[in-house]
């Protein structure tokens, strides 16, 4: 090829970089959006935001717990930095100690005079232990939040769970109980939800769904709360442990425990299934956190919306055994996972978080609030420098990922109620991939204000959204949008407000909102 050739060539490729990279053009269609007030759906449960932290690389050690003689700011060896940015999530519950570990935790080590033990799950590490029962409801209680414990099924015994909830929740003076008070709680602690072990069919043991039932109906029975634990003195919630992805082999998994549980005797109950679905395209050489293309956000973003699939499919079993939806469907590990950052340890599952995680989580909570008669927990994976996190430290410094504004953005739905939405969503084409452009959840909150959550999908395009609410004599509605320069763009310890939320107003007319969103934008708005 020619000089000229070749330079015209690369003339004509910068120039289409420059234009798809940065230059948003305005979409020529209007997305029209129908919000029916009048026929409110379920109360969306805080519940589906919960989060998790598991002894997993820095997740505990260094992102929550420093120790009280770290120079790091602390309140009895828990980070004040990372606890602040916690309470503004309102979090409604962390799930704890695991994961993995939860079936090879043995709580006593946690207590009284610290074992060292081993972590053979995640870098092979020692465990010191130093990170127990007290410390972890602290952090819970620092961070206004509630505790959802995973009890040891794998390598544990009925008898070692129940220890636990007698020690954590008896008012009464038994030996536990003043173990408990010498240990500086007299008071009991409240533990309103309750894994029954973890992924019991892998790392949890190996398990048949047969074998687990007979686990599960076995610790249901002995493993007991002694305190009210919620408000209007509501009891534990245990959650069984439930399929863990889209392959046929997991409904068979749904279908037996729920059968068991449609024909069960007085001595055991449940209250929730969990499921386990992580956004990966191929274990064996996963995605990037960062440093990659349209093409990587595009695949990335049509492979979570599974998760849609996973919950009819599962919520449907569900159904043929419990018509009343008396059992909730429990998201507890969710998120992307991508290949760990270069230079950490690979056990220790650290990643990048961009704005396609932010567009991810918000796809995702928007599924779980359209099944929010069904799916009444959720906790992304994992809360602190492991996975899709809300936040990264490294040492004293701590940084604010764009998923966290997104679980910010959010806060309004908690507890809120379902309002329905009807749209024609438009499509988003990149390659052999066709998404839906645009994702909309409306809600109202105790007080009557109505908010919505609006994700434009398309990385080059604005879209034009004219919303059609029937009754409202709004003239304005404001928020917060997230949106970035690419699609790769992240935060971080040097440039933390990359990625952050600005504010956003438009205007009603006549009961017609008119919003433009961003390129590749999560947007929360109320009027
Ligand atoms: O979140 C990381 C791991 O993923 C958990 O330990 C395990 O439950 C799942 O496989």
């Amino acid at each position: 090829m020619s000089t000229s050739r070749l330079r015209k060539l690369a003339s004509k490729v910068v120039l289409g970089l420059f234009l798809s990279a940065n230059m948003p053009v305005l979409s020529q269609d209007k997305i029209q959006l129908s919000i029916d007030t009048a026929t409110p759906g379920a109360k969306i449960d805080r519940n589906i935001f919960g989060q998790f932290a598991e002894h997993l690389g820095y997740g505990v050690y260094e992102g929550i717990w420093v120790g009280p003689d770290s120079k790091i700011p602390n309140t009895r060896g828990i980070r004040n930095d990372v606890v602040a940015a916690l309470k503004a999530l309102k979090v409604p519950n962390v799930r704890w100690p695991g994961g993995c570990f939860a079936d090879e935790y043995h709580w006593r080590k946690g207590i009284g005079t610290r074992a060292v033990t081993l972590n053979p799950n995640w870098g092979g590490v020692i465990e010191p232990n130093t990170f127990g029962t007290h410390e972890f409801m602290d952090f819970v209680d620092q961070i206004g939040s509630q505790a959802y414990l995973s009890i040891n099924v794998g390598s544990g015994t009925p008898q070692e769970a129940a220890e636990w909830l007698e020690y954590l929740t008896t008012p009464l003076p038994t030996t536990l109980q003043k173990e408990r008070a010498a240990n500086g709680h007299p008071a009991p602690y409240k533990i309103p939800m309750l894994g029954i072990g973890n992924e019991s069919w892998d790392c949890g043991g190996n398990m048949t769904p047969e074998y687990y039932l007979r686990q599960l109906t076995i610790y249901s029975r002995f493993v007991r709360n002694f305190n009210p634990a919620q408000e209007g003195n509501q009891q534990m919630m245990k959650i069984a442990v439930g399929p863990g992805g889209g392959e046929a082999r997991w409904t068979e998994w749904t279908d037996t425990i729920m059968k068991a549980w449609e024909k069960r005797q007085w001595s055991w109950d449940m209250q929730g299934l969990s499921l386990h679905n992580y956004t990966v395209i191929n274990w064996a050489n996963k995605f990037a956190s960062v440093g990659f293309g349209e093409k990587e956000y595009a695949q990335i973003l049509k492979e979570t919306l599974k998760m849609e699939d996973l919950i009819t499919t599962h919520s449907a079993i569900m159904d043929k055994y419990d018509p009343q939806k008396k059992i909730a469907l429990v998201v507890d590990e969710w998120g992307s996972w991508y290949a760990p950052s270069p230079g950490s340890n690979p056990g220790f599952l650290v990643q990048q978080n961009s704005i396609r995680d932010a567009v991810l989580a918000a796809l995702n909570l928007n599924i779980f609030a359209r099944h929010a008669d069904r799916v009444r927990g959720a906790n992304i994976a994992q809360m602190i420098n492991v996975l899709q996190a809300m936040i990264m430290t490294d040492k004293e410094k701590m940084v604010l990922t764009p998923t966290y504004h997104v679980f910010k953005m959010y806060v309004p739905f908690q507890d809120s109620t379902f309002i329905p939405v009807t749209f024609n969503a438009g499509t988003y084409t990149n390659g052999d991939v066709t998404l839906p452009r645009v994702d909309v959840i409306a809600a109202k909150d105790a007080s009557g204000k109505l908010w919505l959550a609006l994700t434009n999908v398309d990385p080059h395009n604005i879209v034009e959204i004219e919303a059609n609410i029937p009754g409202s004599r709004a003239n304005t509605a404001s928020g917060e949008t997230l949106t970035a320069a690419k699609v790769d763009s992240v935060n971080t310890f040097d440039a933390p407000n990359t990625v952050t939320p600005k504010p956003i107003t438009a205007k009603l007319q006549n009961g017609k909102l008119t919003i433009k969103l961003d390129s590749k934008s999560v947007t929360v708005v109320s009027l």
